[in-house]
């Protein structure tokens, strides 16, 4: 697998970067076997921290099933939104792997490794409204997502819910930052086209958020 801690310019062949409403797409920043690579992780998570169907606020069941690695894991019930340093089964929660951990390094740098991974499983028919990503301390960090699998409908717009927003289709092996002024944008996925990626066996999609949360 390639090296690229030490790498400052993204290689050679790589798209260039190009904004999606305030955040920057890395389109196909994973190399096919990378993302082979990065599914083993996950499944290995998985198999340590079962995926589980969180609660809106309102009890409902989200379409997402969901877990997390890292010291934290986000959750969510009637309780609300918010990051427990443990599993719901009470278990800790694995370790963010390397594959995943060398994304952040590369894109965002060294000055602070990310607390959270978590890890989305969208079936045919998930999707995820329009939300914000507001449950960490310190927005000055950007949150890191990593797409695999079957491509999604994606979803912007700025940090008030209900201006005007613009939609983008993430791929397998899209990096995608939301930083800066597109920390706080609101975003969320319409649906995601079942059968567009051979990456995942079973189809379905795998999204990765990367978090500083304390
Ligand atoms: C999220 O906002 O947590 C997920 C976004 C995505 O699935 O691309
Ligand atoms: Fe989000």
């Amino acid at each position: 697998m390639t090296n690229r801690e030490d790498r400052s310019e993204p290689a050679k062949g790589r798209p260039a970067p190009v904004a999606v409403g305030g955040a920057t797409l890395h389109p196909g920043w994973l190399a096919a076997a990378e993302q082979a690579a990065m599914v083993a992780d996950i499944r290995a998570i998985a198999a340590a921290a079962p995926l589980f169907t969180p609660l809106t606020a309102r009890g409902k069941p989200m379409s997402v099933r969901m877990t997390s690695a890292g010291r934290f894991g986000w959750f969510s019930d009637r309780l609300g939104y918010r990051y427990i340093s443990r599993h719901p089964s009470g278990s800790a929660w694995p370790a963010i792997p390397q594959s995943v951990l060398s994304v952040w390094t590369t894109l965002v740098g060294t000055g602070r490794a990310p607390d959270c991974c978590l890890v989305n499983f969208y079936s045919t028919g998930a999707r995820m409204g329009l939300h914000q990503d507001r449950d960490e301390a310190d927005f000055g960090w950007p949150v890191l997502s990593i797409s695999l699998g079957d491509d999604a409908l994606f979803r912007i717009g700025g940090t008030t819910r209900g201006g005007s927003t613009r939609s983008a289709w993430l791929h397998s092996g899209d990096v995608l930052l939301l930083g800066g002024e597109a920390r706080l944008a609101y975003h969320g996925v319409d649906r995601i086209v079942a059968g567009s990626s051979m990456l995942l066996p079973q189809g379905g999609r795998i999204n990765l958020t990367l978090r500083v949360v304390d």
